[in-house]
């Protein structure tokens, strides 16, 4: 045990944590020549196609110093701030964290908010100054700051790019020498935190743990504490590039666990198991629980396939612990899942691993934050959807979230980030010169402004140098109102929103006009109005379909027409029929591109 060391690498996004990964890996010789391919660790699909980690990831290396052989235990963690829960947790799995700065950037946001977690974690810090092989590298500066934020000396900054490989034999030292060896009683009862899950369709759900205190042999009976279930470990094993199958996995250490749970709500991320024989009493601290920021419904396109779509749910939960979600029924939709995400990533990549992953073609309603609603009658409610909002005359009072906005920038960009956050109903807290042209900006704002496209308009006006963090901070009143949208007379709820009053009427117009565009011409014209209680603020129209466009579905070649009717079978088109209308997944994110 004296010679593991775990450990994971944090950064704000893109300052090469799965670049310098692949390094660390080459250079232990975890992975050979012919294995290696950039971002190794990056082995979903989606992280490959957008070149960002989703995942955690996490992978044994072994490293001879001066004859004296290490286990160490890396794990890769993503730097977007909706996968900050997987960060969360890896950090409990460690006893030290690389923290990455890219040396032409600087300290951004995340650097300062992930620094922040592991710091609170206890974890010892190793700050590495990283792409120190970029032309636009500032190695002075950047080391000032590094300086000031963590409190370190200039020396302990080690000076890296994981591009061309600089700094990796520093780094493995700095791990052997600077972090400690992982507590914890080899000799006690077995307590493991499962970090991390992974459904698999042949071998049955894998569960990824640390051990805190003793330690687990193959065929060995555990129970899991939360859900009280007992299983026997039929496989065991530490992650190298592929499962490696031990007989013991020993206290301190990373592993898995195969024992053919075929059942995802058995498995919960955060719980702890032991043995049946000789258990441990206590469980382990298991992780905060996530807080969702934006909520929305998914539905199945094609309706018969709820419970399929709830198993594919299920599923999706074990690999990834921040998605919430429960049952819900839209008048317009039917039966689906109303769902909490972190961010609108989190909830654009929900729906493509749904897709992906489960075969299954789903539609996402318009997203929405959680508000609480006081009503004439004294109760509280939490509405995250708007069709769970009363009726206006019912309303005493409407509470929204807000948040405290960390902003990261150069001073140049300061003016043009002001206009944005006020336009945004943000108010400046503080502002704060890092140096003297790197100031950090601190507002409250409404999270409503905050989650939709807030973070593409900041990047855009600041020419991508600004970075963005923010954390709740509460609830405050504020006039809401709900926008109805009714398609030929019919309202549709799944397509309602609730805005600020201030921002209704522009919005309800220009609600309208996305959804003339968005919504295709169907055989019969289609009337679409927006609504605040019976009032109608807009009103567009969808023309019918013109005869002679109809006229050129007739006739020509059969078979032509029976290859296109299926190739549009194959890529089922998020597509829902609601009323006789025909609406496009689009149509469902409208409100989100009217600005
Ligand atoms: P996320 O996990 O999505 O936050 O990204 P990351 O921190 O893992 O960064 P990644 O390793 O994917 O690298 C981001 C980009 O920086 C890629 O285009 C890399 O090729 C580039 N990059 C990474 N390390 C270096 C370096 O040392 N020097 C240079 N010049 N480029 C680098």
């Amino acid at each position: 045990m004296k010679n593991i060391r775990n450990f994971c690498i944090i950064a704000h996004i893109d300052h090469g944590k799965s670049t310098l990964a692949d390094r660390l890996l080459e250079y232990t010789n975890t992975v050979t020549h012919r294995e290696m391919q950039a971002q190794l660790l990056d082995n979903m699909d989606l992280e490959r196609e957008r070149g960002i980690t989703i995942k955690s990831h996490a992978i044994q290396m072994d490293y001879l110093l001066n004859g004296e052989q290490y286990t160490l235990n890396l794990i890769d963690t993503p730097g977007h701030v909706d996968f900050s829960y997987e960060v969360s947790r890896s950090i409990a799995a460690c006893e030290g964290a690389l923290l990455l700065v890219d040396a032409s950037q600087g300290i951004e946001a995340q650097t300062i908010s992930n620094l922040y977690l592991a710091i609170n974690h206890d974890l010892i810090i190793i700050p590495v100054l990283n792409k120190i092989d970029l032309p636009g590298a500032m190695p002075e500066e950047v080391t000032d700051q590094i300086v000031d934020l963590i409190g370190c000396d200039r020396d302990e900054i080690i000076h890296a790019s994981g591009k061309e490989g600089i700094g990796v034999p520093e780094i493995l030292e700095a791990i052997v020498h600077r972090i400690p060896a992982p507590k914890g009683d080899p000799e006690a009862p077995l307590q493991a935190l499962i970090f991390d899950s992974v459904f698999n369709s042949y071998r049955g759900i894998e569960v990824i743990f640390r051990i805190k205190n003793g330690s687990v042999r193959k065929g060995d009976k555990v129970k899991f504490m939360a859900t009280g279930k007992e299983y026997i470990a039929d496989e065991i094993g530490t992650l190298r590039l592929q499962q490696q199958p031990k007989d013991v996995v020993e206290c301190g250490d990373v592993g898995y666990l195969i024992s053919g749970i075929k059942v995802a709500r058995e498995v919960k991320v955060g719980d702890t198991f032991t043995h049946i024989h000789r258990p441990s009493t206590a469980m382990i601290r298991g992780f905060e629980e996530v807080k969702p920021m934006v909520f929305a419904g998914i539905y199945p396109v094609d309706t018969s396939e709820y419970e399929e779509l709830r198993e594919a749910m299920e599923k999706l939960q074990l690999n990834d612990a921040s998605l919430v979600w429960e049952p819900e029924t839209s008048a317009a939709l039917g039966f689906g899942f109303r769902c909490g995400f972190l961010g609108m990533l989190h909830m654009e990549i929900v729906q493509e691993r749904l897709e992906r992953e489960f075969d299954m073609t789903v539609i996402t309603t318009v997203p929405s934050v959680q508000f609480t609603v006081h009503n004439t009658r004294g109760e509280t409610l939490s509405v995250s959807a708007p069709s769970e909002m009363p009726e206006p005359n019912f309303i005493k009072s409407i509470e929204e979230p807000f948040i405290n906005a960390q902003i990261i920038s150069k001073s140049e960009y300061v003016g043009a980030i002001m206009t944005l956050c006020m336009d945004k109903r943000g108010m400046l807290k503080n502002q704060i010169y890092l140096t003297s042209d790197r100031v950090e900006l601190q507002f409250s704002m409404p999270l409503a402004e905050v989650v939709f496209d807030f973070f593409d308009k900041l990047k855009t006006i600041s020419r991508g140098y600004a970075s963005l963090d923010y954390e709740l901070s509460g609830y405050q009143e504020s006039d809401m109102v709900k926008l109805d949208v009714m398609l030929n007379g019919d309202r549709v709820d799944a397509l309602s929103a609730i805005v600020h009053r201030s921002k209704a009427y522009e919005w309800g117009k220009k609600l309208c006009e996305k959804l003339r565009e968005l919504i295709p011409r169907q055989m019969f014209e289609i009337a679409i109005q927006a609504a605040i209680g019976q009032k109608i603020i807009a009103r567009e129209t969808v023309k019918a379909m013109r005869k002679d466009v109809l006229a050129k579905c007739y006739g020509g070649d059969i078979s032509r027409k029976r290859k296109l009717l299926e190739k549009q079978k194959k890529g089922k088109k998020r597509m829902r029929q609601v009323g006789n209308v025909e609406i496009p997944q689009e149509a469902f994110m409208a409100v989100l591109k009217i600005n």
